[in-house]
């Protein structure tokens, strides 16, 4: 989704907004800008359409100085990607630049009041309209920038993260947020504000941040106490936050994509998830979320899960932990339908919901629902001071580290542990959980990073693997029990960055309709590791071999029955059932790498797909 980076201070802002733009560039994007305001009041505005590197190509030969400046990265809502709809957006009169993140959703009648009033448009976007709004407003009532800011805000329906800058002010920066991620990092006294869509563009100049909530409208001039006022023009003091985060984790660090080396990380990430929560040695898993709402989660007659893609994912999982280790009926919900639903939900529900991002609009807008009709909130997010993370009433941070490739993948492992730790803490609170498989599970979540390094290894005979399957124009993906929403998180894997038609099955459903589709040209994969139901997927396996199909398989090691019927099969370290995801997940991330890899895709960025889907 879109980017926003901004920047005033005393350093020229091009090679900083430049910098950030890049940054930005795995939330998907297809056109960038840029707008650079000096002192003097030289307000200059380049757009380009496709990659950053084309507008900083643009930029080569241009005199782009100026020390105060926005940018943007454009996914494109309200018209065509273009150069015309590219961010940032002049006013009228050219004296005003804004970059806009999130939609205005009542720009239509706005548009039409302000081309009563003589204003016209150069673009087909929503933005345009509200930067002409901020206009109208500040030559109507003749207010400063900021001013006419929130008073435009208050006219406006919907979501935005926005920066503006003043070519008749060129002292100040303005930004504002409703329902779209925004961080500002604070220079040391104040001498500089870097403004982005989240903490990756600015981390390398500073550690100090502070997230603005919704409804917040900031003017930041350099030397001075940031001013945030609400959009009810109520001061709010200013809550600066040390964010921990490290210029390695968000670089690739000698892999050649990101996602290939977040695969890597796993191991490494399930640790860091764990530390201080799951206590091996004495056979305890401590979370604060659990200790402090004790009485809530104890109360909860259900559990909803609301989350979307492969977050949706990890919930269908927690869902068979939950009721497992806790016996809580417990639903899982698509945020996007849970938010329009007229979902029966009350003060004896906890809602859980799970967002790598913690910004996802539809996540958001299906917490408030809940909110409204009293249910207790938690929420499983990776991003730390995220909008979901702020939102709810309590919290499990994955804590796998900043997830940059488009397709998720440590984040997935991270909230699937999050659950299982989470149901084994409950189950014990609840006395539901006998001794024994609780210390049974936490000895052998110990031992999962381990394993799933066992997992990696695989990785050369895996890419070589892959190179036979790139021809395919389908899969089909089959689990069972615990592993059946692992055969949609492989499906999801391959779809989205290898652009192969892919579905995920229960595998018993096969027969009930799919089946019509095996052919010798039908790759499927299988996911066979050892549980209760194996009997049960071999003779899935047996059916699909009878028709001609080529199964790849993930197996227990020394696993004989499936190998022996399989195609191609790769084994993973025996575990107990319900944490058997964590590991057969792995070998089909890799899958989906490889292949794409393999047919010279991007596989960090792949079309269409944004990493934070800040819009509905
Ligand atoms: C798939 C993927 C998406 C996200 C989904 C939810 O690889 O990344 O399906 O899982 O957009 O995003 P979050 O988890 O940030 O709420």
């Amino acid at each position: 989704m879109c980017g926003i980076v901004g920047y005033i201070g005393n350093r020229e802002a091009c090679p900083i907004l430049i910098g950030g733009l890049r940054r930005l560039e795995y939330r998907g994007y297809d056109s960038a800008g840029i707008a650079l305001l000096n002192h003097e009041g030289n307000l200059n505005v380049y757009k380009e359409i496709g990659k950053v590197a084309n507008l900083e190509a643009h930029l080569a030969d241009k005199d782009a100085s100026g020390v105060i400046g926005i940018a943007h990265t454009r996914w494109a809502t309200h018209g065509v990607p273009s150069v015309r709809n590219a961010h940032p957006h002049l006013s009228q009169s050219g004296r005003l630049a804004l970059v806009h993140n999130g939609i205005i959703e009542n720009y239509a009648p706005i548009k039409q009041h302000l081309s009563e009033q003589g204003y016209t448009f150069q673009s087909d976007t929503d933005t345009e309209v509200l930067v002409q709004l901020i206009e109208f407003c500040q030559q109507r009532d003749n207010l400063p920038l900021h001013e006419a800011v929130r008073r435009a805000l208050n006219e406006v329906i919907g979501a935005y993260a926005i920066a503006v800058v003043d070519r008749q002010e060129p002292d100040m920066l303005v930004v504002a947020r409703q329902s779209s991620p925004l961080v500002i990092g604070v220079g040391e006294d104040n001498s500089e504000f870097f403004v982005a869509s989240d903490a990756t563009p600015i981390i390398e100049y500073t550690n100090n941040m502070v997230y603005l909530n919704d409804g917040e409208v900031t003017c930041l001039r350099i030397g001075q106490e940031m001013q945030i006022h609400t959009l009810q023009n109520e001061h709010v003091d200013a809550q600066v936050q040390f964010v921990d985060m490290s210029i390695g984790s968000i670089e690739k660090g000698g892999f050649d994509h990101f996602m290939i080396k977040e695969i890597y990380e796993q191991p490494q990430s399930m640790r860091e998830c764990m530390r201080g929560r799951l206590l091996a040695s004495r056979h305890e898993v401590v979370l604060s979320a659990v200790n402090l709402h004790r009485a809530k989660f104890l109360q909860a007659k259900r559990i909803i899960i609301v989350s979307c893609g492969t977050s949706w994912h990890a919930g269908l999982i927690g869902k068979q932990l939950i009721e497992s280790w806790c016996r809580i009926p417990v639903t899982v919900e698509y945020a996007s339908e849970f938010r329009y639903s007229d979902a029966v939900v009350g003060p004896d529900d906890v809602v859980i919901a799970v967002s790598q991002s913690g910004e996802t609009a539809d996540t958001l807008a299906a917490l408030q629902l809940a909110r409204e009709r009293g249910a207790f909130l938690m929420g499983i997010v990776n991003a730390v001071g995220s909008s979901i993370a702020r939102t709810t009433d309590t919290g499990i941070y994955t804590h796998v580290g900043p997830e940059i490739g488009v397709a998720s993948t440590k984040a997935f492992t991270g909230q699937v542990l999050v659950f299982a730790m989470f149901a084994l803490a409950l189950g014990r609170e609840k006395g539901v959980i006998d001794t024994q498989t609780y210390e049974h599970v936490i000895d052998e979540l110990s031992r999962i990073p381990d394993k799933m390094e066992t997992v990696l290894r695989q990785n050369d005979y895996i890419a070589d693997l892959s190179k036979r399957f790139t021809y395919a124009h389908n899969f089909i993906y089959l689990g069972r029990g615990y592993n059946y929403p692992v055969a949609l998180e492989g499906a999801l894997k391959l779809k989205e960055i290898s652009y192969i038609h892919a579905e995920g099955y229960p595998a018993a459903e096969m027969k009930h309709g799919p089946i019509a589709l095996i052919d010798g040209e039908m790759p499927v994969v299988c996911i066979a590791t050892h549980h209760q139901l194996y009997e049960k997927i071999l003779s899935n396996i047996q059916e699909v071999k009878s028709r001609g199909g080529r199964v790849f398989a993930v197996v227990t090691e020394g696993d004989e029955s499936v190998c022996k019927l399989a195609d191609y099969c790769i084994q993973v370290p025996e575990t107990l059932s319900p944490l058997a995801p964590l590991l057969a997940v792995v070998p089909l991330q890799l899958l989906a790498y490889h292949v794409a890899v393999q047919k010279g895709l991007n596989v960090d960025r792949p079309r269409n797909l944004a990493k934070s889907v800040t819009v509905e």
